[in-house]
């Protein structure tokens, strides 16, 4: 059964919290969701593969871990995974980037994919999958899915909020996907959103409301 970590730094909480607060404008949204990514890329990396490397100090030569050049690709869950992507390359800077283009259909609910475009090198990298949201789960079982079809390389799911209804389901298609979250919430309301959740994740990214 698939791995989920409830990431419960305080500053992540904290920043969660500002997040929810329907007053919060999206320039200050965009801004902690890259924050709270920041911190989540921290805890997602951590078993991430190093080699030695020969380098010269002002002192010696030594040998010294570097994180190998091919190591992640981050692959956003378009449009509100794009908000978490900053915070991860603004730690992993070699990481490339993959987009898939999902969205729920207003009436079914369910996931539908409109793009997907990964680097020619996928296979020989890790891959990170980042939404905000993992409402009932369909999403990130359908670009897991996809995903997988491309390559056989560890995937993980990072979001920022989760129903329990969202990760159950995850756990049950992909049971060797782990997951990391800052909060798993309450559960969905009749529309399917996370509650208390915080809203329509996209449209606060983005202020399209
Ligand atoms: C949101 C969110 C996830 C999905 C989660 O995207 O960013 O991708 O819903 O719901 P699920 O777990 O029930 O699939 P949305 O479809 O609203 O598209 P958007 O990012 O373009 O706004
Ligand atoms: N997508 C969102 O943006 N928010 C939710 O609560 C559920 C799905």
């Amino acid at each position: 059964m698939a791995n989920v970590q409830e990431l419960q730094h305080p500053l992540i909480q904290h920043k969660l919290t500002q997040m929810r607060k329907k007053e919060t404008p999206s320039h200050n949204f965009q801004q902690l969701c890259t924050e709270i990514s920041r911190l989540m890329a921290y805890e997602v990396t951590k078993d991430l593969e190093t080699e030695d490397v020969e380098i010269e100090t002002p002192l010696m030569k030594t040998m010294q871990p570097e994180i190998k050049e091919k190591n992640l690709v981050i692959v956003p869950i378009l449009r509100a995974g794009i908000g978490m992507v900053d915070g991860f390359t603004d730690i992993i800077p070699t990481a490339k980037i993959g987009h898939i283009g999902l969205y729920r259909d207003p009436e079914s609910k369910e996931a539908v994919e409109y793009f997907l475009k990964l680097p020619s090198d996928v296979e020989e990298r890790e891959v990170i999958i980042v939404d905000p949201m993992l409402a009932t789960g369909g999403s990130a079982i359908s670009a897991i899915d996809s995903i997988k079809k491309r390559t056989d390389k560890p995937i993980k799911l990072v979001n920022i909020l989760a129903a329990p209804e969202g990760v159950a389901a995850v756990q049950s298609a992909h049971p060797d996907v782990d997951i990391y979250v800052a909060k798993i919430d309450e559960g969905l309301n009749e529309n399917k959103y996370i509650v208390p959740g915080l809203g329509d994740a996209g449209d606060r990214l983005f202020g399209t409301l």
